[in-house]
């Protein structure tokens, strides 16, 4: 059985299985060197060759337990008929949402529209060893609709106002992008994907309570569906604290993602019966090796004696250098 599915649906305690979110991206030369030929973010995404390719990358250079289909969770609502730009230094830019086009949507065309991923997910599986794990992922219902309603006014603030008026079409907005998302995961995997990290990366926020609402329960409505198609799920409700556990309590992932807000040792306290992932902050890889080690063998002295996956508290930063990287992955191999 591969190590991340052991420790994930068995609970195993015997190893580390490591991994990163954002392995394929723009710390590595050899994705600078694709991405500098393809402008088109969402063209490259389109592109089954290239993406399977950019999905190796991480795996041809370093020793990881997972590959993670190079993709964007903005992918559902391209799929979904919105115009998707990403501008250099600001961020993803959507046309405008047009409530009666996303409910005219259909399963077909939006797996037809969708069909490369699927394909990458094919090229990917044959080239990728038996026991890693290929992982798929989408975006949380909430988190896309920040993006897709353009909700978003900094870092920091967005305009919750403007959604919670329509109380009518929130629901129906939420629900029907629930029913896309599930139908998102099923082809990912039929397509081979063995497991699926949902990314609520906004979920930090909403308000106390409305957590409920927006967080929970789209988050275990997903959860729902994936286990009664027996993949295994990692959620990853990003900043929203010590609710943490009450996420864990309702939604009840197999595995679930810590951010570097969240202190370690409270979560091996407080969130059991789940495979622990990540935690560490990627601003440490920038440190010198002593204090990196000292920071990585403190989440695995941590969770020595539990489920846990070695990751971090959110993705791996462009200026990161890869043979630090590398550094980080052997010494989590060799601890135990
Ligand atoms: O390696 C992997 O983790 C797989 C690929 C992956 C990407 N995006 C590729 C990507 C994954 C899992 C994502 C998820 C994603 N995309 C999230 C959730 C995780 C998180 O970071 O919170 C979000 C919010 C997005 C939306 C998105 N896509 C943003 C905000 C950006 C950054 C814009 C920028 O210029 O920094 C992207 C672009 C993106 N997605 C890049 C990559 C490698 C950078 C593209 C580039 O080369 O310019």
């Amino acid at each position: 059985m591969k190590k991340i599915t052991n420790c994930l649906i068995n609970k195993d305690t015997s190893c580390f299985p490591v991994w990163f979110m954002r392995q394929a991206g723009r710390y590595l030369p050899e994705f600078r060197k694709i991405r500098s030929q393809n402008p088109d973010f969402i063209k490259l995404c389109l592109n089954s060759d290239l993406s399977s390719e950019i999905t190796l990358q991480p795996i041809n250079r370093f020793n990881l337990d997972a590959a993670i289909i190079f993709s964007d969770i903005l992918m559902v609502p391209y799929g979904l008929g919105q115009e998707v730009k990403f501008i250099k230094g600001k961020g993803p830019k959507l046309s405008e949402f047009n409530l009666k086009n996303f409910l005219n949507n259909n399963r077909n065309d939006f797996t037809k529209k969708l069909n490369p991923v699927y394909e990458a997910i094919k090229k990917t599986r044959k080239k990728l060893s038996k026991e890693k794990s290929l992982i798929s992922f989408t975006g949380a219902p909430w988190t896309l609709i920040i993006y897709m309603m353009g909700l978003r006014q900094d870092k920091k603030n967005i305009n919750l106002n403007n959604i919670k008026n329509k109380n009518f079409e929130k629901d129906l907005i939420l629900d029907k992008l629930n029913e896309y998302l599930c139908i998102h995961i099923e082809n990912q995997l039929e397509a081979g994907a063995d497991t699926v990290q949902i990314f609520d990366s906004w979920a930090g926020l909403i308000p106390k309570e409305e957590l409920s609402s927006y967080c929970y329960k789209p988050n275990s409505k997903i959860v729902e569906f994936c286990k009664k198609i027996g993949l295994p799920v990692i959620c990853f409700p990003k900043g929203i604290g010590r609710n943490y556990k009450e996420f864990l309590d309702s939604v009840k992932p197999d595995g679930l993602n810590i951010d570097y807000d969240v202190d370690p040792l409270w979560a091996r306290d407080n969130l059991d019966n789940v495979c622990l992932q990540g935690g560490m902050d990627p601003k440490i890889l920038f440190e010198d090796e002593e204090k990196i080690f000292l920071e990585v063998d403190k989440y695995l002295n941590t969770f020595k004696n539990s489920p846990y996956i070695f990751n971090l508290g959110h993705g791996l930063l462009p200026e990161t250098n890869p043979d630090v990287l590398d550094k980080v992955i052997k010494r989590v191999n060799s601890f135990k």
